[in-house]
Formats: structure tokens, sequence, C-alpha cells
């Protein structure tokens, strides 16, 4: 029988750091990009924390975190090294600043689906002109406004779990089905997926689908999420291509996350050793 091409490849190690970028001696904090993470809301401003250091320890020049008023002495308490810009909102962020300084946009964690939100990301989908990552709510803002869908720029990166997922593209069956759909649906929108779970796949718009090879049980707990969508986000404001941003992104992500099992075990592991764990 003829041997086709399989849209199927594993990120080991090897495959994983040829795609990390060197450093230049005469680098500066430009070289390395200026985030924007829109996340964070009244009681789950965790999620922009951790994102935030995410974003932070996987070697961005510059960050910024659009927050709610709420969020504000939060951000600048834990995160020192971040830049806060403040939404005219007290508890959900209803706008986002100038994009012009930004070489990347994150947004999602723990933003919530009110109504200013669902208006905010309609405007950034029309005015954005950087590489863009979209998580958690603002997936399920796309999920319940589907009309969203059809103004994503090519190559957005997504971060749905399964549930997410669900919402998103429909029921499947079984993981093969599921893993069908991602395919079919990453080409009709030409984006790229990044299907988080056991073993996280990244599904790219020509259907290739690259597993991961790296993660343990110990990441299923509360943040984890977060903290993959600031590595992600930080990648691809240092000028990552958005394919190689998800594709390292993921790898690094489990790889900080088998660290911490071994420090803490996978039992006792939270979000926060997951960042604490990143270094490369
Ligand atoms: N093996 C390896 N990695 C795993 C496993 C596993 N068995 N289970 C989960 N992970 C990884 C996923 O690949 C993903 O990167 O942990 C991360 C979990 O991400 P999310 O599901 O987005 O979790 P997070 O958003 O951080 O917090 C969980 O938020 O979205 C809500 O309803 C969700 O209650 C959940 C909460
Ligand atoms: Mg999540």
């Amino acid at each position: 029988i003829q041997e086709l091409p399989t849209p199927y490849w594993f990120t080991d190690k090897k495959a994983a750091e040829k795609l990390i970028q060197p450093r230049g001696k005469f680098s500066h904090k430009g070289t390395f990009g200026h985030a924007l993470l829109l996340a964070g809301s009244f009681g789950k401003m965790g999620a922009a924390v951790l994102s935030g250091r995410a974003c932070l320890r996987s070697g961005v020049g510059l960050l910024t975190m659009h927050a709610p008023v709420c969020g504000y002495d939060i951000i600048q308490i834990s995160s020192p090294e971040a830049m806060v810009s403040i939404d005219k909102n007290d508890r959900h962020i209803s706008q986002f600043p100038d994009l012009e300084p930004y070489s990347a946009v994150g947004i999602g964690p723990g933003v919530g689906q009110e109504p200013v939100t669902i208006a905010l990301l309609e405007e950034l989908l029309d005015q954005v002109k950087v590489p863009l990552i979209i998580d958690a709510d603002a997936l399920n803002i796309l999920s319940s406004n589907r009309s969203l869908l059809d103004k994503l720029p090519p190559n957005t990166i997504l971060t749905p779990h399964p549930k997410e997922f669900q919402r998103l593209a429909g029921e499947s069956g079984d993981e093969y089905e599921r893993l069908e759909l991602a395919r079919d649906f990453a080409g009709k929108y030409q984006v790229i997926i990044c299907l988080k779970g056991a073993n996280t796949a990244v599904i790219l718009p020509n259907g290739e689908v690259h597993f991961n090879s790296t993660g343990n049980p110990g990441m299923a707990t509360g943040g984890t999420g977060d903290v993959l969508t600031g590595i992600i986000t930080s990648l691809l404001a240092q000028k990552y291509k958005p394919a190689e941003a998800a594709i390292l992104g993921v790898y690094q992500h489990g790889l900080a996350g088998d660290r911490a099992a071994e420090q803490k075990g996978q039992i006792a592991l939270i979000a926060s050793d997951v960042v604490e764990n990143l270094g490369w």
C-alpha cells in the first residue's frame, strides 16, 4: 500500500528545542516584544495574575495587563514587573487600550461573559492587527455569539478544554471524532486549536495535528489553563509564528508541570507551581 503522509506529528524534546529562538548578545527589552493581556474580573483576578506571571516567565520584554478597577492593586502588588492599564468598569473589562504598542494580545482568563465584555471582544476582533490568543470565557463568548467566529483573524490561537470545545464546535462521540471535528473547525475558520487534555493536541489550519509529549494529571487543577495562555501570549509577542508559539508553548507548559509534579507530587500540584517551574 502507498505510504500516505499522515497529518499527525509528535512534539518531543528535540522537536520543541528546535523551535526555541536563541537570544542575541545585544538583545534588549524591545527585542522581546510587548504583550497585552486582557484578563480577570471581580473574584477571578487570580486567572489574570497566573497568566501574567506565566507571560513574564516565558521571556516577553514588556507586559501590560488590562484589568477592571477591582484588579488594579492585586496585579500591581502581585506582579511588579507588569504594567497595568485600567478599565473604567469596576468588575468586568469593557474596553482595551490603544493597540499600537503591543506585539501580541491574549484575552480570556477569568474575564466573565458580561455584555460589556462581549462588546469588547467584538471590537477587539475588528481592530486587532497583531497575533491573538483567545481562551476560557472569551471562548465561551464566541460560542454564544457565533457571528464573531467569522471575525476571527487568520491563525488566531484558541485554547479550549474539552467542554469549551464542545460548546464551540459541537458534540463528538470519542477522541477521534473530536479530533476530526477540531481539524474541520481549524480549516473552516483558519485558526489554530490547542485541544487541551491529557495529550494536548495542537491542530493547524492545514489539518496538521501536533500531539504534545509533556504534562501529567497533576495539571488537572484550576488555573493551569490560564498559565498556558500567558505562555503562548508571551511567545507570540516575541514574534514566534503562531503555530510555533502554540506547539512550543504547550510543550514548555507540560514540561513545567512535570517538574512541578516531581517537586510537589501530582496531588499537591497547583497552577502557581507550573509558573514557578517555567525555565528555558
Ligand atoms: N494530563 C496532562 N495535562 C492535563 C491533564 C492530564 N490528565 N488534565 C488537564 N491537563 C492540562 C490541560 O492540558 C490544560 O493545559 O491542564 C490544563 C487545564 O486547562 P483548563 O481546563 O483551561 O483549566 P483552567 O481554565 O486553568 O482552570 C480550570 O477553569 O475553564 C474553567 O471549567 C474550567 O473549572 C475549570 C477551570
Ligand atoms: Mg481554562
